[in-house]
């Protein structure tokens, strides 16, 4: 595999590939590799001839006070995780994705404003400014991203309409524990109590999903599981709701496509998650 940290070089390796007839499929990643991206990565490899990945913890869509300087930084490890998944035929780790005096942001409405945009009203900046400099470092057919961050890629899908840009994007469904906690680069910050809790938030969301297609009044059945996992020692929840899947907009009855949201604090770790009705 090969690992690139230039722009130019990563840009003439993947046209040198489209000229000679070849598909390539991006995958963006933050690293610290685990089977959630490494399901990203295989369906990449059954989409396109050559699959890049790329890896950077972007500091843009971190806040103050948030975990960039702690998220975790395990290039060695993440290329052999991929290498021994089957591979990839290009790394792309850049060290920095800005220059001095970056002053440029894409900021994105519609279906960026709630949830994540209403808790972390600089994320979705970060993520979309990112992610448009990643497609112009590698202007690919094909980018995956993954449904675990189901708003993030409603957000891209949203960019790549409004913004006309030549890639087609591809959803993969959320890798999960055996237990059913979404896998996620965070949850090593769990404590072993809260590792133990986690999974909750899962059976929650299929619990409360079941009563609504049963027919249980939505508001009521959303609240009573808030409320069993408040008592269940689940800090403050951010949101758990029903959202129609194509706009994000609340649902107050079982529409098709409707999906539970989520974002619950266990501890000092924040879960996020979702799950279709
Ligand atoms: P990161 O959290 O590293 O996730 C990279 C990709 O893997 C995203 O598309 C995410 O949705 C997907 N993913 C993470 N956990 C998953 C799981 N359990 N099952 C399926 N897919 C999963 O998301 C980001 O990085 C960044 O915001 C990024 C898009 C790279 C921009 O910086």
């Amino acid at each position: 595999m090969n690992i690139l940290h230039q722009k130019t070089d990563i840009t003439a390796n993947t046209k040198k590939w489209q000229q000679a007839g070849e598909t390539v499929c991006l995958v963006p990643t933050m690293g610290n590799i685990h089977s959630g991206h490494l399901a990203l990565i295989a369906k990449a490899r059954q989409t396109a001839s050559r699959v890049i990945v790329s890896i950077y913890v972007n500091p843009t869509q971190f806040g103050a006070g948030e975990d960039f300087d702690h998220y975790p930084r395990t290039l060695d490890s993440d290329c052999a995780a991929i290498e021994a998944s089957g591979g990839c035929d290009a790394i792309y780790t850049p060290a920095s994705m800005y220059e001095d005096g970056h002053a440029t942001s894409i900021v994105p409405g519609g279906v960026a404003t709630p949830m994540e945009g209403e808790a972390r009203p600089h994320f979705f900046t970060g993520v979309a400014t990112v992610v448009l400099k990643l497609f112009t470092h590698i202007p690919a057919d094909f980018a995956i991203f993954g449904e675990k961050d189901f708003q993030q890629l409603e957000v891209i899908r949203q960019m790549v309409r409004d913004l006309d840009l030549p890639v087609q994007i591809l959803a993969h469904s959320t890798i999960r524990e055996a237990d059913g906690l979404a896998l996620s680069s965070r949850n090593h910050y769990l404590s072993p109590a809260d590792r133990k809790l986690a999974p909750l938030l899962y059976a929650e969301m299929q619990v409360t999903a079941t009563q609504i297609k049963d027919g249980a009044p939505v508001e009521a059945a959303l609240e009573k599981a808030r409320n069993r996992l408040t008592e269940a020692g689940f800090g403050a929840i951010d949101y758990f709701d029903l959202r129609r899947a194509d706009d994000l907009q609340i649902c107050r009855f079982a529409a098709p496509h409707s999906r539970i949201f989520a974002a619950v604090w266990l501890g000092s770790t924040r879960l996020i998650d979702n799950h279709p009705l």
